[in-house]
This record gives structure tokens, C-alpha cells and sequence, in this order.
């Protein structure tokens, strides 16, 4: 537990502005229609993936949506969306003369309708907002909102205002990032995730668990961002093996889906190697992300270790462990292992000859430079050779 412990779905609801305006809580999905009503959207383009239509989700949210407005369902997103997929979904907000985007789903949902809210906000070639060249453009600014409504707990991407959208033609993930990608509502109901099957609970909640513990181990003075962290750390810890075991516990789904947004809101500090190599697998195979990083994360770990000492070691005292970095190493593989994930790369489909490609590919990726210890196409290899 952290520091209060609620387990009432009375309790368990929220109305944040923290980083962003969010109503959480159990059955607060049926506030869509009034909340579309009040922020003005008559015509939204509901963008989702593919995976997400063999679930009852996106036509309840259509139901949701038509009780004040108009809206159209585009599930033309992958589990790695693309840029051709992002330009298709600008193409279907215009054609249906739109004025929001419900962003709805896991990752490939969220950074998809993010990406589209975007694009059809500004035009154009969509790679300028791909960083570094990101940079660049930041002032240009879309000004269709988005209201985000996520059906997994792990990404966090409801409240961040980037997208991961890949490049098939180099491959590349390539990481989109714009400040009106914001979403300006967020919707978190804890019920969408209850009948998210086992194996993408833990995949999705690894995810969440990564992002808040890479995101404390950036070396960078953020107090706030590193409390967070450090309490979507324990969050993890204490209830993904409830969620996975008992997918009905709405308390467990409801701490899931906060670690969730408290990963998002650590990591403007960045994140680190883990999500460098990531990002890198999935260009490369389409391997699942929050899979990718769990097998990762042992290695990551061991690898930064000479950096990352002093962090860890307090953060096992706050979790109650033993003191040093053994003890949160021990809790973090027991804890992948309870929940089910491969020890291996090799299990994931990642091959041995692919290692030197995969770290020239992760080497440019923005969160390579966030890395407590620096990186460097040897490191990354290593890395991957002590993953596999
Ligand atoms: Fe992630």
C-alpha cells in the first residue's frame, strides 16, 4: 500500500488537473456524452485500433458519444500504428467534417488518435514533429481537442503529449511530440480494463512499472516527478499481481490505472535504456512494448547499477525491502516472474544477429540520452547479449 489505502469504488474516483484535467474512477465513462457537450465537440472522429473492435468497448463509447453528438468510429490503427495509418485517420476526421478526437484504447489507440488530432489540426508532413526535428516546430499548435479515454493500464499516454508512431520504411519509432498533443480531457474508468485477458494486464502493467522506474533513475533535479515516481513503483509492486490473478478486482484495475498515469507524469524526465531498445524491437519484429520492456529490465538494471545506486537503494527502503540493490532486483524479477514474463529476448522472438542493428536503431532514440549511465552502441549490445 501507499499511503492511504481505498477500497471502495465511492473512494476510488477523482476529479485531477494534475498533469491533466481527469475524471477517474469506476463507471465514469458515462459522463462522455456531457462531457463532449460541454467542451463543445458536435462531431468526433472516435480513432482506435484494430484489436480493440473484437471488444464491446468502442461501440458502447459510440453509444456514449451519440447522446450529444455526432460521432465516427476509425479503428485503422496497428499495434504500432504507422504514419501512412496516422494520414488515413486525418483523411476519415476530414471526410466526416470533425471537430475533436476521442483517442481511445491502449498505446496504439491513444498515440494514433493523439497523432491524428495533430494532423488534421496542422497538415503536412507529419516526420517535422518526429524528434529531434520536433524541436523545431513546437510552435506550431493544433487546436482540435482530444479526449482521452484509455482501455489498458500501462502506457499513460491519456496524459502526455507525445505519440510513438513507426516509419516502416526505415524502420523506425519514432517518437512525435507536440504540446497540443495534450489531451484536454481525460477520461479514466478502471471498468474498461476489466476484461483486458492476463497476459496484456502484466504486459501493460510491466509497462507502467517501467516508466515510473526509469523515469526516478534519470539523473535530473525534478522532486516532483521522482515522488511520483517512486509511489508508481510501489503502486506496481502491490496490486499488478492482484489484477493479473483476478481481473475483476475493480480495486486492483482502479491502482493499476493511477500507476498508469503516474508513469506518464514521471517520465518528462525521460526514460532510459529500456525504452531506447524498445522502441527498436518493436520497429524491428512488432514485438508487444510492455513485454519488450519487462524482458529488458533485469538487464537495464544490472547495466546501470554503477549509476544508479544511491536511487535504488532508497527506493527499496520505501518499498520496505531489505536494504541495497539486490533487494529491489530480487523484488523486480520475482515480481515479472509471478506475473508471467519471459526471462529471455530469445522467448520474445528477438534473434542474436539482429543485436548490432537493434542498438544503431536505439542509439538515436530520444531516451538513449536519458540514460543514467551514457550509451553507446557497445553498452547497448552488452545489454542485449546479458537479456539473452
Ligand atoms: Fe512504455
Amino acid at each position: 500500500m501507499t499511503f492511504w489505502h481505498f477500497s471502495s469504488t465511492e473512494e476510488l474516483r477523482g476529479d485531477w488537473l494534475f498533469p491533466t484535467e481527469t475524471r477517474f474512477g469506476p463507471g465514469r465513462i458515462a459522463e462522455l456524452g456531457s462531457a463532449l457537450a460541454t467542451l463543445g465537440i458536435r462531431r468526433p472522429l472516435i480513432v482506435t485500433d484494430r484489436g480493440l473492435t473484437a471488444t464491446p468497448i468502442p461501440a458502447r463509447i459510440v453509444a456514449l458519444a451519440a447522446t450529444t453528438s455526432e460521432p465516427l468510429l476509425w479503428a485503422g490503427a496497428d499495434q504500432n500504428p504507422t504514419g501512412e495509418q496516422v494520414m488515413a485517420g486525418t483523411a476519415a476526421f476530414h471526410a466526416h467534417r470533425a471537430d475533436g478526437v476521442i483517442a481511445l484504447g491502449g498505446g496504439s489507440g491513444l498515440d494514433a488518435g493523439k497523432t491524428v488530432a495533430l494532423m488534421a489540426g496542422l497538415g503536412g508532413d507529419l516526420w517535422r514533429f518526429a524528434y529531434p526535428r520536433s524541436l523545431e516546430v513546437q510552435a506550431e499548435r493544433s487546436k482540435v481537442p482530444i479526449v482521452a479515454i484509455p482501455t489498458t493500464a500501462g502506457t499513460g499516454a491519456e496524459v502526455e503529449a507525445s505519440g510513438i508512431i513507426t516509419d516502416p520504411s526505415k524502420p523506425v519509432k519514432a517518437g512525435i511530440v507536440n504540446l497540443s498533443m495534450l489531451p484536454r480531457l481525460v477520461i479514466a474508468d478502471p471498468e474498461l480494463t476489466l476484461d483486458l485477458p492476463r497476459h496484456l494486464t502484466a504486459w501493460t502493467g510491466m509497462d507502467a512499472l517501467s516508466h515510473n522506474l526509469e523515469a526516478l533513475l534519470v539523473r535530473q533535479f525534478h522532486p516532483m516527478a521522482d515522488a511520483i515516481g517512486a509511489a508508481g513503483v510501489k503502486v506496481c509492486h502491490d496490486w499488478l499481481p492482484r489484477a493479473v490473478d483476478d481481473g475483476h478486482d475493480i480495486v486492483a484495475r482502479s491502482y493499476m490505472m493511477a500507476a498508469a498515469i503516474m508513469g506518464a507524469t514521471s517520465f518528462v524526465k525521460g526514460l532510459g535504456a529500456m525504452h531506447a531498445l524498445s522502441h527498436a524491437i518493436g520497429a524491428l519484429i512488432g514485438a508487444q512494448h510492455g513485454l519488450t520492456n519487462a524482458v529488458l529490465m533485469p538487464a537495464v538494471l544490472r547495466f546501470n547499477r554503477p549509476a544508479i545506486e544511491q536511487p535504488i537503494v532508497r527506493l527499496a527502503s520505501f518499498l520496505g525491502l531489505a536494504s541495497g540493490f539486490e533487494a529491489y532486483y530480487d523484488a523486480v524479477t520475482a515480481l515479472a516472474s509471478r506475473v508471467g514474463i519471459p526471462d529471455r529476448l530469445g522467448d520474445i522472438g528477438v534473434a542474436r544477429q539482429d543485436f548490432e542493428r537493434l542498438a544503431h536503431m536505439a542509439l538515436p532514440d530520444f531516451n538513449a540520452s536519458c540514460n543514467p549511465r551514457p550509451l553507446d552502441l557497445p553498452s547497448l549490445v552488452s545489454i542485449l547479449e546479458a537479456a539473452s
